[in-house]
This record gives structure tokens, sequence and C-alpha cells, in this order.
């Protein structure tokens, strides 16, 4: 049975998107996964080049909201990871959602017969803390928030952290866009530590030009360039968010 992780946090530009592609392309090597782009702005989509697509998982929730059993069919990327497309109008589904019946729980309708084909189901989320990011949550075994190491960034993260205490869902806090250099940086990721209370990856992802090259020219970083930090720091979370999957 697949375990749903979701990668959230309501700050836009924190890497939620490059965490999802860049992560998901590292644990295939232990899983066979599922990517579901669950932002109306379809970044992860378009940045695996699937644009445009006729099955996306906006056509699913329309059909869960119109008492329908939808036919579920994900795109093969590679023989270990297979995506469910975003799309634009997935904001009209977090407005109908608000009329429909146990709205929180649609995904994870969609997501049931999913289950036994995969081993991890990794979910982009979009940049609010709406009925779509909340449907994503309720479905997950495991919620990882990137932020960066900036004091607005980390405000962010505790509306997710709160959701998930009251749920009883683990969570990982991942430092990204890290710059080794800044000992504000390096005071800010020692600080939280504390704070969160073993709940923060020790590895980070720094913050290093091949990881924005590689998505704006719609490769993840090992097929971009393996020999890289981006793909390097990628390597070693998946290695240590292992224990917990
Ligand atoms: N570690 C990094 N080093 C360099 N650039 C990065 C890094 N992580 C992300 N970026 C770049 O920062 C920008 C924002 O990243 P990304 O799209 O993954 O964030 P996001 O949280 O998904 O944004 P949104 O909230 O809009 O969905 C992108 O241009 C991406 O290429
Ligand atoms: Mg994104």
């Amino acid at each position: 049975m697949a375990r749903v992780i979701s990668v959230s946090n309501h700050k836009g530009g924190v890497g939620k998107t490059t965490l999802v592609a860049n992560l998901g392309f590292a644990l295939a090597r232990n899983f066979k996964i599922l990517l579901i782009d669950l932002d109306p702005q379809a970044n992860l989509s378009s940045g695996l080049g699937f644009e445009n697509c006729e099955e996306n998982i906006e056509k699913y929730f329309k059909e869960v909201i119109h008492f329908r059993l939808p036919e579920v069919n994900p795109y093969t990327i590679n023989s270990y990871i297979d995506i469910i497309p975003g799309k634009i109008d997935l904001i009209k589904i977090e407005n109908q959602l608000h009329d429909t019946l146990r709205a929180e729980f649609v995904l994870k309708e969609i997501l049931l017969p999913l289950k036994s084909k995969y081993d991890l189901i990794i979910i982009d989320c979009p940049p609010s803390f709406n009925l779509l990011t909340i449907n994503a949550l309720h479905s997950s075994n495991l919620i990882l928030i990137p932020a960066k190491p900036e004091i607005f960034s980390i405000h962010g993260v505790d509306h997710i952290i709160n959701f998930a205490n009251e749920n009883a869902i683990p969570f990982k806090v991942i430092f990204n866009q890290v710059n080794i250099r800044s000992i504000l940086h390096k005071e800010t990721i020692q600080n939280t530590k504390q704070q969160y209370n073993g709940n923060q990856m020790n590895h980070t992802i720094r913050n290093t030009v091949v990881l924005a090259e590689a998505f704006e020219n719609a490769q993840n970083i090992f097929s971009y360039k393996s020999e890289s930090l981006g793909a390097n720091d990628f390597v070693e979370l998946a290695d240590e968010l292992l224990p917990f999957l």
C-alpha cells in the first residue's frame, strides 16, 4: 500500500515543486512513485513536460464531486515514476469544493484505487492553505514542509505544523535555498532545531543555479547534471528520509 507524502508550505516560491520533482527522482531508486500536481499553476507538470494533458487531477476531482467513480490514468515518466498532471481549472474546483459534502476527502477517494499500484505518492501543493491543500494533507502519511532559512518563510510553516499536530500526521521541515556562507542561514537552521523538536531534516538543499536550470529545461537534476551539488543534496536528503517512509 502506497504511503502518501504532501509537500506543502502556504508561502510561495520556497521550493515545493523543486522538492517534489527532484526528491521523486531520488526516491525512485528505491520505490515505485506517483507524482501528483495539485497546484493550479501546474509548474510540476510543465516542468516535467506534461502540459495541457487530457488526463489530469482536475478531471478526477470533477468526477468525484459529481458522484462518479473516476477511472484514473496516470502518465508514465519512466519505469519507476508516473505523474497525474495539474490544470489551471483546479482554481474552479477549489470554489466548487466549498459546496461539496466531505469536501476535505475528495482526493483521498481518488487515491484509494491507486494505492496498491505504488510505493509512494508525492503531492505538490499550491502556495495557500485552501481546500486543495487540505485535501492533500488529509490524504497524507507524512507532510514535508520546505522553507527558506529566513524568518518570514518560517512563519508560513506554523499553520501546517498545527494542522499536522491536530491530525496526528508526522511532518518534516526541510530547509531549501540554503547559502552555506550565510551566517544568518546557519543560525536560523541551528535555532529552529529545538523548535521543531526532531522534525527538522539534518540535510538541507543548497542554493544552486543548476536546480533552477534543470527545471527550466524540463528535466530533473539527475538527468540534467547528475554530478552536481543539487543532485548530491537530493540523494542525501532522500537517504535521510528513508527511515520515515
Ligand atoms: N535550491 C535551490 N537553488 C536554486 N534555485 C532554486 C532552489 N530551489 C528552488 N529554486 C528556484 O526557485 C524558484 C521557486 O521554486 P519552486 O517553484 O520549486 O517553489 P514553489 O514553492 O513550488 O513555488 P510556488 O509557491 O509558486 O508553487 C524556481 O525558479 C526554482 O527553480
Ligand atoms: Mg510550486
